[in-house]
């Protein structure tokens, strides 16, 4: 790819890449240009890119791992690519740890330094793609076990004002696979590192289903956090694609939660319909089985389609656009909608 320098356009210290290819920077691999980039490596590159602003394209969109996100058209303006690295320790005794992550590490690859060092707490959280950067925004949760649970306090740097500002966890705001920095108002927060508070005595968390049924299978009756990790990852490959074989942003959809009231009432229609037990009154119902039952798994139209294994993830079997994914997605849960009444949030942010 040939990049051209564009200080010509741009008056400023630096140079931004205009008509930057940033479609190996996704999971889903869908063909997708932003009209300038810039990578960020440092607190010091967003001080310096705030005070230039006025010499900037006016729109800024933040590109972490890019596995959450499906892209339908072009990115406009400037598009500031994480990179910022490093695993720091703050503070360690003989129970626990803290390390500062750089919002730029890849996740897993961060885990898998936990694992290995004996710090518990995210082990159920492995092999999911994407940054550090992007694990409060969403606040990722997998086998029984979210994110929040471990997450100290994040610093960021506010694109308005340039000032450094730290969220603690409380701050967060974290629910369901959300927290503050979903809201609109809260965009502006450059997320620049993690604080992760970790266990150097862990107690494992086995309590999600599968998880259990498949340690008791190898035998397992004392799960180490290795052992922990090693099951998650041969779950997760034996359900969902690998974004280098098949592009894909993990589940697509949220799963819904609804009231005690309303399940009851889809449960006359339907008698089969699983649930999870949220609170007293909220009851998880599985997008996935949703989607399965409307007949969607499995489906394939060109080269977008719903994966076989997992009917809560869209796929892109190699040359379908964001457009065509989006499509088939906006079926699918129309006619989610049409059979139970349920709408299906996406998991995935559309661009
Ligand atoms: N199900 C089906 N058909 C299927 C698969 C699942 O009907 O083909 C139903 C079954 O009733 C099953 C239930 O869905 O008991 C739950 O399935 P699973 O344990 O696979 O979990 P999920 O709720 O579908 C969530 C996360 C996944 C995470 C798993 C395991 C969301 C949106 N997704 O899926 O997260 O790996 O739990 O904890 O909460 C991701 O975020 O990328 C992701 C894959």
């Amino acid at each position: 790819m040939i990049i051209r320098i564009c200080q010509k356009i741009f008056c400023m210290p630096f140079s931004l890449l205009p008509n930057y290819d940033i479609t190996p920077f996704t999971t889903f691999g869908v063909p997708t240009y932003a009209e300038y980039a810039f990578p960020i490596a440092s607190e010091t590159d967003l001080h310096t890119l705030v005070s230039h602003a006025h010499d900037m394209p006016p729109e800024w969109f933040i590109l972490g791992g890019g596995s959450n996100i499906l892209f339908s058209r072009p990115i406009r303006g400037l598009t500031l690519l994480v990179d910022i690295r490093g695993i720091e320790h703050l503070h360690e005794d003989t129970r626990e740890v803290v390390l500062r992550v750089g919002a730029g590490e890849s996740w897993d690859p961060f885990v898998s330094y936990c694992v290995t060092n004996g710090y518990g707490g995210v082990e159920n959280l492995s092999l999911i793609y994407g940054s550090v950067g992007a694990t409060p925004i969403q606040n990722i949760g997998a086998y029984g076990t979210e994110v929040s649970e471990v997450i100290e306090y994040v610093e960021t740097v506010d694109l308005q004002t340039g000032e450094d500002v730290t969220f603690s966890r409380e701050d967060c705001r974290f629910g369901y696979r959300t927290s503050i920095f979903k809201s609109p108002a809260y965009r502006r927060y450059f997320i620049t590192h993690v604080v992760y508070r970790l266990s150097k005595n862990p107690q494992v968390n086995t309590s999600y289903r599968s998880l259990q049924t498949a340690l008791a299978t190898k035998d397992i009756s004392s799960p180490t956090i290795a052992d922990v990790r090693r099951t998650v990852i041969e779950l997760r490959q034996s359900k969902l694609p690998d974004p280098a074989q098949v592009g894909n942003a993990g589940s697509f959809f949220q799963n819904v939660h609804v009231s005690q009231a309303f399940f009851a009432e889809l449960q006359k229609t339907f008698p089969d319909i699983p649930s999870f037990s949220i609170t007293r009154d909220i009851i998880k119902v599985p997008a996935a089985w949703l989607i399965e039952y409307c007949g969607w798994k499995g489906y394939r139209e060109g080269d977008a389609g719903v994966w076989p294994y997992q009917p809560l993830v869209m796929v892109n079997y190699g040359k379908a656009g964001g457009q065509d994914i989006l499509d088939l997605s906006e079926r699918v849960r129309t006619s989610v909608w049409n059979t139970f009444g349920l709408w299906l949030e996406r998991e995935v942010t559309v661009y």
